[in-house]
């Protein structure tokens, strides 16, 4: 068995006491003891800056430090080395206070052997070194705890930093799905506000349509559908009544394969021509028989129009009957044409009364011229016979001779032959009114016809010569070459009277004021291209800038109630324009006068004019 060597520190200031316990040290069998002294604490404590002493033994009794502050002394200075305290009193109240102030043990000088003296060292320094262990164990214990207890902090700190922005994460999570829920809430009232709006829209674009279908039904005007392909695909109640073909009948039969009452070749060329040009054609007068299986006319207005939603643009087709209206509007010409005869009676009883009177005087010349000759034939008779009884004396010639005489008979001679032409004349210039009046009042067809405008004007002069005579002269320029025209002469007559009375008017107002003695008139008339144009100008005072614009409305006029009520030119401008496809224009001069041109198409070919 190798015994370990313990350095052993000993503080003793009595030199008997140190060479006991070196003597005591010395003996131990079991430890070897490796001893230096020292006789003060200082010394001691210089000892162990120095050396790793396994043991203090020390005395309380020193000359630099006595009683238990020697232990304060020295823990103070280390606590590595374990101190056994060597009294050398016997007192255990000393002892004890030593070992709780930090010494391992107590020894009594006077008790001491050497084997409790090494057994004392031994369990002191085992004791301190169990001690330290247990110190350095519960340090390391402490350290690792702190250093887990740091680390765990540390963790938690980790942790919690990790939590709390996990947290500010699920902060903004929540916020960012709180705002989500609220958008959507928001959209979701919004989709539902669309969706009702959808709803009333619906219905409402259903009742609309219900509505068109009403009215469709119920418009008071024909009214056809024909798809690209020439299906028939709407044909409403007007329809039906007018076309006496029921709806089931038409609905997808094509527009050509229809029964249909009315001019299928000028609706079909109609239909044609809309769709050649994508713009609305107008057919005024297509004929039809009418459900009573009358004679009637359609106006028909053919527009391109998408009819279903899909596919190619069909037509719609628009009509009414004018028949009644046409009717209406012959009548009302009539009657303004009457009018007109009415308004011009007194001039035109005038222009018959002149040859009138004149025809009637010369037939009473000729009657008393008669009379006279007739008492003179008698004379040559009796004259006669007496030659023939051979009786024929000087007195019966005589006689003769002073009757012829006395009638004059030369002179009657004479004025007879001219008498009569002046009836004659006077009898075809009555003739020639009446002709003209009854020319210019008839009522004209439904059609138009062919028409000599020269002739008509002529005639149209004529019945007005008295509204013309007194304020100007009448100057015609016709064409003798003028092809006819088809027109309704009756509304042409009616037009080309008003231009006249509007010269005669205009040239009246200057002779009236003094400015002219009398002014002239003019009709021309001429071809020019597929048109016959028709001037008629007058010196008149022309017509004001400011009313030009006016002039065809109708009931616009200047002049006072009972010469004027300004229908002339509106009724003109329809009549032109509206129903022979012309044109009606002027040109005007202040203090020159005007010009009022008319065109009307002669729309069949005609030869070219030379
Ligand atoms: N040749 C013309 N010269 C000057 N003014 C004219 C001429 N023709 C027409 N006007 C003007 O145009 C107006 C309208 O003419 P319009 O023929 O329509 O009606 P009106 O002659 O006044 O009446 P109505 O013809 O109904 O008897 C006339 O009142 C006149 O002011
Ligand atoms: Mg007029």
């Amino acid at each position: 068995m190798t015994h370990r060597c313990l350095n052993v520190l000993l503080v003793e200031d009595n030199p008997g006491d140190v060479f006991l316990l070196q003597t005591l040290l010395k003996q131990t069998e079991s430890v070897q003891f490796d001893l230096v002294c020292a006789t003060r604490l200082a010394e001691g404590l210089a000892n162990l800056s120095k050396t790793a002493f396994d043991i203090m033994l020390l005395d309380l009794s020193l000359p630099d430090s006595i009683g238990l502050d020697t232990i304060d002394k020295v823990r103070s200075y280390t606590l590595d080395v374990p101190i056994i305290v060597l009294t050398g009193l016997d007192d255990e109240e000393i002892a004890m206070q030593a070992v709780q102030a930090g010494a391992q043990d107590y020894l009594a000088k006077s008790d001491l052997d050497d084997n409790m003296l090494a057994r004392a060292i031994r369990y002191a320094v085992e004791r301190h070194r169990l001690q330290t262990e247990l110190a350095q164990a519960q340090r390391q214990e402490e350290e690792s705890l702190k250093k887990a207890n740091d680390e765990l902090e540390m963790r938690v700190e980790a942790r919690t930093a990790e939590l709390q922005e996990a947290n500010a994460h699920l902060q903004d999570e929540i916020a960012e799905r709180t705002k989500a829920e609220r958008e959507r809430e928001a959209l979701v009232t919004h989709l539902m506000a669309a969706n009702q709006f959808l709803e009333q829209l619906t219905q409402e674009v259903q009742q609309s349509h219900r509505e068109i279908e009403q009215l469709i039904a119920d418009i008071p005007s024909i009214l056809i559908g024909v798809e690209a392909d020439d299906r028939i695909s709407q044909w409403n109640a007007k329809a039906e009544d007018a076309l006496t073909l029921s709806k089931a009948d038409v609905l997808a039969c094509t527009l050509s394969d229809c029964p249909m009452t009315w001019d299928t070749q000028v609706v079909l060329q109609g239909v044609r021509r809309c769709r050649e040009l994508q713009q609305a054609i107008e057919l005024d007068n297509v004929n039809f028989t009418r459900a009573d299986q009358s004679h009637g006319f359609l106006r028909l207005t053919i527009s391109p129009f998408q009819l279903s939603s899909a596919g190619e643009p069909g037509v719609l087709i628009l009509g009414q009957d004018i028949t009644d209206r046409r009717l209406l509007e012959s009548q009302l010409a009539q009657a303004q044409k009457l009018e007109a005869i009415g308004q011009l009676a007194a001039g035109i009883a005038h222009e018959i009364n002149t040859p009138t009177q004149y025809v009637s005087d010369n037939t009473r010349f000729l009657q008393e011229a008669f009379h006279d000759l007739a008492t003179l034939m008698k004379q040559y008779e009796a004259v006669c016979q007496a030659a023939h009884d051979t009786c024929l004396t000087d007195t019966h010639l005589n006689a003769v001779k002073a009757l012829a005489a006395d009638i004059d008979a030369p002179y009657l001679r004479d004025e007879i032959p001219l008498a009569i032409q002046q009836s004659l004349e006077g009898l075809e210039r009555v003739a020639t009114i009446v002709r003209a009046m009854k020319d210019f009042s008839h009522p004209g067809g439904e059609e138009k016809v062919s028409a000599d405008l020269n002739k008509a004007i002529e005639s149209t002069i004529t019945v007005a010569r008295n509204e013309w005579k007194y304020v100007a002269d009448m100057v015609v320029d016709f064409d003798p070459d003028l092809p006819d025209v088809p027109c309704f002469i009756g509304d042409i007559n009616q037009v080309i009277l008003n231009m006249m009375v509007n010269a005669a008017h205009a040239i009246g107002d200057l002779v009236a004021a003094g400015t002219l003695s009398k002014g002239t008139i003019t009709v021309k008339t001429r071809r020019v291209h597929d048109a016959v144009e028709i001037r008629i100008q007058d010196t008149g005072g022309g017509i004001p800038e400011a009313i030009r614009s006016k002039i065809f409305d109708p009931f616009f006029t200047t002049k006072e109630v009972g010469r004027g009520t300004g229908q002339g030119l509106a009724i003109a401008h329809n009549v032109v324009v509206e129903k022979h496809g012309g044109t009606i224009n002027f040109e005007t001069e202040m203090s020159r006068g005007s010009t009022f041109i008319i065109r009307l198409p002669i729309d069949f070919p005609l030869p070219e004019s030379t």
